[in-house]
């Protein structure tokens, strides 16, 4: 018997234009079906029997209760596994963890700290791994953030509000392609997997981050590659007035991501001026129905309530979303046994 390596997602650099594309089109089949169509949601329930090892060392609100809910909706079980259950990296080798758990269940789905320690779960896992957050990427995120453009694009253009899933009949390649999205914030996962991700689909980015807060070599080459391929735009600048031109969307993040609690009052010095405001987007020349995004969890620093909590914002949707681009994850990996 010849053992198939299983199909990984550790980051959407993995992924063709295509594929992403297929991840969010499966995704809002899913959200059409089990919030409108089916009387009984998902009755084949193909994980039945099977388990996912939820694995993660830092805390999670949005991708915990997303994977959760989206394995019972499939019918399996998810293990939660923090950081203070099992042994991971603290008394027993990542390497050890991962041949063991992997020996007993059908996917792991982690939460790590350094991107190592992903690459290494994957290299020994038996089974499929996704990434939940590591420092370098957070690939679950980024999809839910393409479908939730998709979305409000395909609302705008065929002028329909709220849940009209029904209505969906564009594919995320017509929607997609040609938007300009402006980052203004940290160097961080969130803004590295936008910028391996939104390029390859088409979407021109705008990066502004403060001096001496710099994304990734590696990073950045894929994204160049990708942008001259699709014919999107890139920029790279330490002004936020300078990114939001011309911007369909305004994305930001945390300035003080998880386990930077130690540098919260230097990284509020050297952030000022960035909070996403209205009156940031007027004076860059934001598109006039320019929208708002954010991973969460949110702090008023780095944008205030007046944007948050506008019709501007999608953070809600986008939350949600996390739920449906996750199901349609396991579904491909798990389920379907990868593309
Ligand atoms: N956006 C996100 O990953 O949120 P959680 O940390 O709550 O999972
Ligand atoms: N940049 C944040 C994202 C949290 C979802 C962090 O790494 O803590």
């Amino acid at each position: 018997i010849v053992s198939k390596k299983p199909q990984h997602f550790i980051t959407t650099a993995d992924f063709t234009a295509d594929q992403l594309f297929d991840f969010i089109h499966e995704a809002i089949q899913h959200k059409v079906q089990a919030k409108y169509q089916y009387p009984e949601p998902c009755k084949d329930r193909p994980l039945t029997g099977k388990t996912l090892a939820v694995m993660f060392s830092k805390r999670s609100t949005r991708t915990r209760v997303a994977t959760e809910s989206a394995v019972a909706y499939l019918g399996g079980h998810a293990m939660f596994l923090g950081s203070q259950d099992i042994q991971l990296g603290v008394n027993e080798s990542l390497l050890d963890t991962s041949i063991v758990v992997s020996s007993m269940v059908d996917g792991i789905m982690a939460r790590v700290g350094g991107h190592h320690e992903i690459e290494l779960l994957a290299k020994e896992s038996s089974v499929p791994v996704i990434n939940a957050l590591s420092a370098k990427y957070h690939p679950t995120q980024i999809l839910a953030d393409l479908m939730t453009i998709h979305e409000y694009i395909h609302h705008r253009d065929n002028n329909i509000s709220g849940d009209q899933y029904t209505a969906h009949t564009q594919h995320p390649r017509e929607t997609l392609p040609g938007l300009k999205v402006a980052w203004v914030g940290d160097a961080n996962n969130i803004i590295q997997e936008i910028l391996v991700a939104f390029p390859k689909v088409g979407i021109s980015v705008s990066v502004a981050a403060p001096e001496g807060y710099v994304c990734d070599d590696d990073v950045i080459a894929i994204a160049k590659a990708d942008a001259q391929k699709t014919g999107a735009s890139l920029l790279f600048t330490t002004k936020p007035e300078e990114a939001v031109k011309d911007a369909d969307i305004i994305i930001t993040d945390t300035w003080i991501s998880m386990g930077q609690e130690d540098e919260k009052v230097k990284r509020l010095q050297e952030f000022e001026g960035y909070q996403v405001t209205m009156d940031l987007a007027k004076r860059g020349g934001a598109k006039p129905n320019w929208r708002f995004m954010h991973c969460l969890p949110r702090k008023p620093e780095e944008v205030d309530d007046e944007v948050f909590y506008s019709d501007r914002s999608l953070v809600f949707p986008e939350a949600e979303n996390r739920k449906w681009t996750i199901l349609s994850v396991i579904d491909r990996l798990i389920v379907k046994g990868g593309f």
